[in-house]
């Protein structure tokens, strides 16, 4: 093993490496962008046989987005505990030194202090990038909690972003809803996909907590949409705005809103659970009644091919697609299943869908059509909403500029 030289005074490093050990958080000194010292930038044969791998972090838009899903996702959320925002800066200064080198297949330097935790946790240090994506969303709660402007930013706050109002059929658990601070990765190998949130979660020791955790995954031979656990094509009508006029009619924030927001979108999420064994006993015929679609082929009723465009007046009045396409209204979803064992209350399977979408409007895109669906869906029959959020993405970053700069500076 190659000794290093001796650094002068204790590194950032050995800072978060001591707060490793002590299992808490260290308030700690002027850091920054660059502040997590020694990273190892991934090898010339890694980065000629990783191209293909990477998604590059900074652009118009924040990568996850529009990004073609990925197989495995974590969905964390997180509470900042600090008071200042020069805290919170901190906090973010150091996620987007990590962002930036996790995307491009790089790890923080490791084991050059044997008496230390190494800096990185290690378990991609032999693996390309695999087109990873980190997408931040920041919730109601922080910019304004309780009435409080904690951090002096909610005037900042973005014209749309609040809670999702209480809807009928629900019983959401509010300890797996909400935050601060909503982390999207996604990445086509777990291990990637995990090393990034873990990590993600290991620096903000002393300035947040995680509040909840999701993980999802979703499979499709490649260019073919994925199906969800009731074997139905999921996704399908998101090729109905897949171009960048689309995108921007349907995803990229509007008019009105703060510059931070120019580039970004909103994200709704619900934890849905989804009642297999309950599907699993129903008749193909109820099945594609529910969805308005035939199960094999994903055509809607009256159609063969899968994309052929809907047509509402031909589907059970009850479906979900003809409740979605009465509310006149698009969406850009992005969803993943999940599994979580058995449900020890009842013996079955806890399983379901982490529903997300991108839309550049709530109020009148996704909330009415939520609405709609709760009161009527025939798809109620055998799901149930379990939590709930509403995050506000800024738009992509520019090398140089840490996550949430605008909002937090100037
Ligand atoms: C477990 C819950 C859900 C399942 C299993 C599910 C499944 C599906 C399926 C199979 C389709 C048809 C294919 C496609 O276009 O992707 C679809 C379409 C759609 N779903 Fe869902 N969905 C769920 C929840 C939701 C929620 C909560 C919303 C929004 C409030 C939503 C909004 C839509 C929309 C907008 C479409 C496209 C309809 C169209 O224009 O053709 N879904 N969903």
């Amino acid at each position: 093993m190659k000794h290093k030289p001796k650094q002068e005074g204790v590194s950032r490093r050995d800072f978060l490496k001591l707060s490793a050990i002590a299992g808490t958080g260290i308030a700690l000194g002027a850091a920054g962008v660059g502040a997590i010292a020694g990273i190892v930038k991934p090898d010339q044969a890694k980065t000629a046989s990783a191209e293909g791998e990477r998604i590059p972090l900074y652009g118009e838009h924040q990568a996850g987005i529009v990004t073609p899903q990925q197989t495995y996702m974590y969905l964390a959320s997180f509470q900042l505990t600090g008071s200042d925002r020069s805290s919170v800066i901190r906090l973010f200064k150091d996620w987007t030194k990590f962002c930036d080198l996790s995307t491009s297949g790089g790890t923080m330097k490791t084991g050059d202090n044997a008496l230390l935790p190494p800096s990185d946790t290690g378990e991609t240090l032999d693996l390309p990038a695999a087109k990873l994506t980190i997408t931040f969303g920041f919730g109601p709660s922080f910019f304004r909690e309780e009435g409080k402007d904690r951090f002096g930013i909610a005037a900042k706050a973005p014209r749309y972003l609040k809670d999702i109002p209480r809807m009928p059929r629900e019983s959401l658990d509010v300890s797996l809803s909400g935050g601060d601070v909503c982390i999207q990765v996604c990445a086509e190998d777990q291990q990637v996909a995990f090393h990034a949130v873990r990590n993600l979660i290991r620096m903000s020791t002393g300035y947040a907590t995680v509040k909840w955790l999701q993980e999802g995954f979703i499979s499709a031979t490649p260019g073919k949409t994925p199906r969800n656990l009731f074997g139905f094509k999921d996704g399908t009508a998101n090729s109905e705005h897949d171009s960048s006029s689309g995108y921007d009619e349907v995803i990229w924030a509007g008019e009105g809103e703060p510059a931070w927001m120019k580039g970004g979108s909103y994200l709704a999420y619900r934890k849905i659970r989804m009642l297999l064994e309950v599907w699993d006993r129903t008749s193909l015929k109820d099945q594609e009644d529910t969805f308005g679609r035939y199960k094999e082929s994903g055509a809607a009723y009256g159609k063969s091919g899968e994309f052929d465009a809907a047509d509402a007046t031909q589907m059970p009045a009850t479906s979900h697609v003809h409740l979605a396409k009465m509310s006149k209204q698009r969406i850009h979803r992005r969803a993943y299943s999940y599994t979580n064992g058995i449900d020890p209350r009842t013996g079955n399977v806890d399983a379901g869908l982490l529903f997300l979408s991108y839309q550049k409007n709530p109020d009148q895109q996704f909330i009415p059509m939520l609405r709609m669906m709760q009161s009527s869906d025939k798809l109620n029959e055998y799901t149930s909403h379990v939590a709930s959020g509403m995050f506000a993405c800024p738009g992509g970053l520019r090398e140089g500029q840490y996550i949430g700069q605008s909002i937090l500076e100037g």
